[in-house]
């Protein structure tokens, strides 16, 4: 069992011991939720780099299981993805979990793996490299493309600020096919980790192709962030979707600091797509207060794309429905409440959920405080005129590790109606917010020294809160 450190989240996806960075090669498979991760099982630095691996029936309660790629003589083990290969393409057998990851020592190149006992061990495939590139290209994402009947992977051109495409019959032979990026989007930092999935326009017919595309610096509020495309994706070239006047608009999937590498499962059920990320940022990852494990995962999501006024397409993340049974029991519930300068005050416990519906006051800012007796705070204000939620972590509580911690991060809500709908989980060192239906989500990480025990809710003119509650959150395993 995990050491009980102060930070160490009591709801949310961690090593018991070790480094870790992006959650990758996640699949699904006879009920088992597989997550592997990038990990240092020697101690809490980016060393040694490994896919540790946890699985779960539910996406909340995890069990650890044992290292299960370690480093071979072409390298440390980077990121990447896995399928299962139902058709028996690889001729590894029927149903065979089949790995790509980069091996990564002087240089960058391309290894498959492959486990017949279901993610728990892998055998490296002999004739590895299987992709090998003159400048650093990493994080292969492997999927299954039904419209062509081959195998589709997208692999992270880093350096070039590109994604490649590559099909290929049998997840062996790989052929390059196109590639996307060159001078869109963020183009400040390394792009790394792709996913590549098909998804259903929210209350429309229309399917779209979502890229996502983390990028390192460069993020909204620095560091790193994960951005995305929407477009077209004919299994051998992405078209991204353009605005009126041809440019392509640059996304973000979550506009906290702590929201990296995100990627999905592959081989959900029921046509989920569910995805989590790896909830720190490379400015400051190695140097937040824990000390015997290093970083947690965010929240499981499932990912929607729906239309906003602007007339572009976006991704909604919500929780993933699983996340609803961490529920307690409710300690506050307000059906009706306004709110002005003088706040209204509300006990929290440690770990829980707040939610929280507010009608829209022109001209008004509605200000959510989460705080504890050491004066230390997180400060959310609601800009209904602007349509934004902004997130305060300066006085928060520890900051000082690094100048790049103390931060205010700022959403726009999507709200035409005004109705915020937020969803808050407040964890032992981290805050996830979502808007209604997923229209915006916004990750960030917080260390106070006694955790926030008091939530205010006021306003420099009048608030209407039409709902509030908030739920105790049970810990989990
Ligand atoms: C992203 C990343 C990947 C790489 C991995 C190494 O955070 O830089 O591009 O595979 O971390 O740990």
């Amino acid at each position: 069992t995990a050491n009980r450190e102060k930070y160490r989240p009591a709801y949310h996806h961690t090593p018991l011991y070790g480094w870790m960075n992006d959650p990758n090669g996640m699949f699904y498979k006879d009920g088992k939720w597989h997550l592997y991760y990038q990990y240092n099982p020697y101690g809490s630095k980016w060393q040694n780099l490994s896919w540790g691996h946890s699985e779960s029936a539910d996406l909340v309660n995890w069990e650890h299981k044992p290292v299960a790629v370690k480093p071979d003589g072409l390298g440390m083990i980077f990121s990447g993805s896995c399928v299962v290969d139902k058709a028996n393409t690889a001729g590894f057998g029927e149903n065979a979990v089949v790995a790509m990851y980069t091996s990564a020592d002087v240089s960058q190149m391309q290894s498959v793996a492959l486990s017949t006992d279901g993610g728990i061990t892998f055998a490296t495939y002999p004739y590895n490299p299987v992709i090998t590139l003159e400048s650093e290209a990493r994080d292969p994402n492997m999927f299954w493309n039904e419209a062509t009947g081959e195998w589709n992977l997208a692999l992270a051109h880093a350096l070039d600020h590109e994604m490649l495409f590559f099909t290929s019959p049998d997840l062996k032979r790989w052929t390059l096919q196109s590639s996307f990026g060159k001078g869109l989007g963020c183009q400040d930092g390394v792009w790394e980790c792709p996913d590549l999935f098909k998804l259903k326009v929210d209350g429309s017919g229309e399917e779209k192709w979502m890229l996502i595309c983390s990028i390192n610096p460069g993020g909204p509020f620095g560091g790193s962030a994960t951005q995305y495309f929407i477009g077209d994706f004919d299994g051998k070239t992405f078209t991204p979707d353009r605005d009126a006047d041809g440019s392509v608009p640059t996304k973000w999937m979550d506009y906290g600091k702590d929201h990296y590498a995100t990627v999905s499962w592959s081989n959900a059920p029921d046509g989920r797509r569910t995805v989590i990320g790896w909830m720190s940022n490379w400015q400051y990852a190695a140097e937040v207060p824990t000390q015997q494990f290093r970083s947690a995962n965010t929240l499981p999501r499932e990912v929607g794309l729906f239309k906003a006024g602007d007339g572009r397409i976006y991704a909604s993340t919500v929780p993933s429905p699983e996340v609803d049974a961490l529920r307690g029991k409710v300690v506050k519930h307000v059906s009706k409440m306004s709110a002005g300068r003088k706040a209204k005050r509300f006990a929290l416990p440690e770990l829980c959920e707040i939610t929280l519906d507010a009608a829209s006051r022109r001209g008004g800012n509605m200000i959510l405080t989460l705080g504890n007796d050491k004066g230390e705070k997180v400060v959310m204000t609601y800009d209904a005129a602007n349509g934004t939620l902004s997130f305060d972590r300066r006085e928060s509580g520890i900051t000082d590790f690094s100048q790049d911690f103390p931060a205010v991060t700022t959403a726009p809500t999507f709200t035409a109606d005004g109705k915020l709908g937020l969803r808050i989980f407040v964890d032992r060192s981290s805050i996830e917010v979502f808007g209604k239906d997923g229209r915006f989500a916004m990750t960030n990480l917080v260390f106070p020294r006694t955790p926030y025990t008091s939530l205010t809710v006021s306003s420099d003119r009048v608030a209407q809160i039409t709902s509030l509650n908030i739920y105790e959150i049970k810990e989990t395993k």
